[in-house]
C-alpha cells in the first residue's frame, strides 16, 4: 500500500487484509509491553489543519507503539496561519525526512493533492478531508462491527455480508458516512442512510445505500448497528433544520427510541458526541454503545495502516520476527 486516501477504491480483499493486520496489532496491545520495534527509524508526521482530539492522538499512539518517531504539526500557531501553502508546508516536512504524512484538512481532496503532487515521497494517509472521506474511521468502525458480530478470535478473513447498518443524521456534511458507505459496500453489508431531506446529499442515488427519512422506521427495521453522526455545525452556512430541539425530537436517539432497539443492536458514534442532541446519555453510556471500543480499536487499525504503508517492503518472515 502506497497511500490510504479513501475507502472508495479499496477492494473487499484489501479491506479484509487491513482489518486482519489490525487484529494482529490488537492482539499485541493486551500484552504488558505494548511497544513493537517494527517502525524503528521511520518518521510519521501528523499534519493537522483542522481540529481533532481523538484522531490525532490515535495516530500518535499507533505510530509510537510501532516505535516510529512522531512529529505533530498543527496548523494553528504555525506558518500556515501566516499564509504558507500546502506545498511549502509539505516540502518542509519532506526536508525533515518524513516517511508518512497523516493529513487532516478542511478541503476535500487535499490529501490526494499531496499524494499526487510529487512534492513529497512520503506515504499519505487521509485523516479526514472536508466532507469527502475519513478512511481510518470507517476501517475502525468495520473492525468494531466485525468483532461484535464474530468475536475477536473468529473475525479474521471475514467480511460483513448481510450485516445491516443504519447511518443516522448529518450525512450531507459527513466524511465518516461517505467512507463507511463505500467500505461497508465492499464488505457486503447492507446500508441505510437516515436523515432529514435537507441533510441528504444530492448525489446520494449514486451511492450503494438506501435512504429513509424516518428514524422510527429505521429502528423498526431492527438494524445490527445504528451509527449516529455528529451534527457538523462548523460546516453549515445556512440553517438545515428548524432548531436543535426539533432535530433531537425527530432525529435524535432519545431514551424512548433507544428502548425500542433490539437488545443486540450496537450503537456507534465516531465522537465527539453532542449528548442530548443526536444521542442521549442512556444510549451513549450503555453496554450496547461501542464508542469507547471504537476509540481503542482505532489505535489497532491505524497501527495496521502505518505498518502496511511503511513496512511493506519487509517479507512476511522478517515482520513476524520483528514482532
Ligand atoms: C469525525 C471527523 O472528524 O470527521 N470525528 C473523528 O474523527 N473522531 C466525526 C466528527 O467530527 O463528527
Amino acid at each position: 500500500m502506497r497511500h490510504l486516501l479513501d475507502t472508495r477504491s479499496l477492494t473487499r480483499d484489501e479491506a479484509i487484509r487491513i482489518l486482519d493486520v489490525a487484529e494482529d496489532m490488537a492482539a499485541t496491545q493486551s500484552r504488558q509491553v505494548k511497544k513493537l520495534p517494527t517502525l524503528r527509524g521511520k518518521t510519521v508526521v501528523n499534519l493537522f489543519f483542522e481540529d481533532s482530539t481523538r484522531t490525532r492522538i490515535s495516530f500518535e499512539a499507533a505510530a509510537k507503539r510501532l516505535s516510529a518517531d512522531v512529529i505533530n504539526f498543527s496548523a494553528k500557531g504555525s506558518s500556515v496561519s501566516k499564509g504558507e501553502t500546502l506545498q511549502d508546508t509539505a516540502q518542509t516536512l519532506e526536508a525533515m525526512g518524513a516517511d508518512a504524512v497523516v493529513v487532516r484538512h478542511g478541503a476535500s481532496g487535499a490529501p490526494r493533492t499531496l499524494a499526487a503532487s510529487g512534492w513529497i515521497d512520503a506515504g499519505v494517509v487521509n485523516a479526514g478531508d472536508g466532507t469527502h472521506e475519513h478512511p481510518t474511521q470507517a476501517l475502525l468502525d468495520a473492525f468494531t462491527m466485525r468483532r461484535r458480530r464474530y468475536g475477536a478470535d473468529a473475525s479474521r478473513g471475514r467480511d460483513l455480508a448481510g450485516y445491516r447498518v443504519a447511518i443516522v443524521g448529518d450525512v450531507l456534511h459527513s466524511r465518516v458516512a461517505r467512507s463507511n458507505v463505500w467500505l461497508l459496500d465492499a464488505l457486503g453489508a447492507d446500508v441505510t442512510l437516515v436523515a432529514p431531506p435537507t441533510l441528504v446529499p444530492q448525489d446520494v442515488s449514486l451511492w450503494p445505500a438506501r435512504v429513509v427519512y424516518s428514524l422510527d422506521e429505521a429502528i423498526d427495521a431492527a438494524p445490527d448497528a445504528l451509527m449516529m453522526l455528529r451534527i457538523q455545525t462548523e460546516r453549515m452556512s445556512g440553517s438545515f433544520f428548524p432548531s436543535e430541539r426539533e432535530y433531537a425530537r425527530l432525529w435524535g436517539l432519545d431514551p424512548v427510541r433507544f428502548q425500542k432497539l433490539p437488545n443486540d443492536t450496537i450503537v456507534m458514534h465516531p465522537g465527539p458526541m453532542n449528548r442530548g442532541l443526536e444521542i442521549c446519555a442512556a444510549a451513549a453510556d450503555s453496554p450496547r454503545a461501542t464508542v469507547r471500543e471504537q476509540v481503542a480499536n482505532g489505535v489497532s487499525v491505524r497501527m495496521a495502516v502505518l505498518y502496511l504503508l511503511l513496512a511493506g517492503e519487509h517479507t512476511e518472515t522478517e515482520t513476524k520476527e520483528d514482532r
